[in-house]
């Protein structure tokens, strides 16, 4: 029987319990710690993201797993030759699963921005002052009922979590493989402490519970690129990107491949976004709005409704837009500094 010391977290209770077992035992020791990893019943749902728009489908080696999750494995396209590891339950899917983070997205792996992520997805549920109630907005937004459910850019994963409430599994996606491992932790864990910035060089630390109600079986985190994801068309019924069609390298790969990746009927979309748009994420000619001239001249909103109502007949079949708003969204820096983000969102049905 394992037992964990009080003050430590589990993972540094593996590394803790290591020198106590035989080789041959670590390990069924760390599958035990890791509990929630890879569902595998997605594995032959997954395709080759170097591949697309071809769709070829990835084999499955060199498999550790437990029940029915994956602990560790190769998937490889037979196609390509392309490999993409799981592990530790993580699997990367990018097109280059050896890439390291580029333009503006190392931020997303330092420490003190997934605390600050933790922060704003579930201060409202932690009942701190000055909480932003952005999140319960976008899920009030979300349909009622969904079989597959889909986030891109999913961070700290508040909206995956909301998706599975009324999905039978939600998968959420991100290039940061900090913020997956943050969100499949508080997964597998239900409950995750961080700090921020008091104020100077005071800290205040957080605790968050998920509420009991809340189902992490019916969500899979992933590090995959929301501009080649890897599954195939039409799998997903609801599809949310929220703050991130600004921060992709393509903005228009990726609406293109979230409409590729959703069903052509039947199925539900949630937009939003500030359009900050930023020549650390996509040069100039790249972005959807913000512009003065040129095919996406003008405000994002408008370009962003336009495309996805198939006006250029990129987007097909079209999506019907059936509401718009903006959403208040808040990070915060330290105890009397906060960011206000106002996000303009879109609803659509197809
Ligand atoms: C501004 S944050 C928004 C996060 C989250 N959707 C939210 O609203 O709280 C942008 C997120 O997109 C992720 N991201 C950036 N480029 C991406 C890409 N090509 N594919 C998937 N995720 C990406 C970043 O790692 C980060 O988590």
């Amino acid at each position: 029987m394992i037992s964990f010391p009080a003050n430590k977290s589990v993972d540094l209770a593996v590394e803790w319990h290591y020198s106590d077992y035989p080789v041959c035992s670590r390990n069924i020791i760390r599958i035990f710690i890791n509990g929630a990893a890879m569902k595998r019943m997605l594995a032959p749902l997954l395709i080759c993201p170097a591949c697309l728009p071809r769709e070829q489908p990835l084999e499955l080696s060199s498999v550790k797993e437990r029940d029915d999750e994956i602990i560790s494995a190769d998937l490889s396209c037979r196609t390509c030759r392309k490999r993409y590891p799981v592990r530790d339950g993580i699997a990367v899917l990018t097109p280059d699963p050896e890439a390291g983070p580029a333009g503006g997205q190392w931020k997303y792996e330092e420490q003190e921005t997934i605390d600050r992520y933790l922060w704003s997805h579930y201060s409202d549920l932690m009942k701190v002052p000055d909480a932003g109630d952005a999140y319960a907005v976008w899920a009030s937004l979300l349909a009622p009922q969904s079989d597959l459910a889909y986030d891109a850019g999913c961070a700290v994963g508040r909206l995956t979590f909301e998706m599975s409430q009324r999905s039978t599994l939600a998968i959420g996606c991100d290039l940061s493989s900090a913020f997956i491992r943050t969100a499949r932790r508080l997964a597998r864990e239900r409950r995750i402490s961080f700090s921020l910035q008091l104020e100077g060089n005071l800290r205040e630390t957080f605790t968050f519970e998920l509420p009991g109600s809340w189902r992490p079986d019916r969500v899979e985190f992933m590090v995959a690129d929301a501009q080649a994801l890897p599954f195939a068309a039409g799998t997903f019924q609801q599809i949310t990107s929220l703050n991130l069609v600004d921060r992709v390298r393509y903005p228009l790969a990726h609406l293109f491949d979230i409409s590729r990746a959703a069903r052509s009927r039947n199925a539900f979309f949630l937009f939003s976004d500030p359009f900050s748009w930023s020549t650390a994420n996509a040069p100039e000619e790249l972005w959807l709005g913000g512009l003065s001239s040129g095919l996406y001249s003008g405000r994002g909103i408008d370009n962003v409704r336009a495309l996805l109502e198939g006006k250029q007949k990129i987007i097909s079949p079209a999506w019907r837009i059936n509401a718009q708003g903006r959403v208040n969204w808040r990070l915060r820096s330290h105890c009397n500094h906060f960011e206000m983000i106002r996000s303009e969102y879109l609803t659509a049905v197809r």
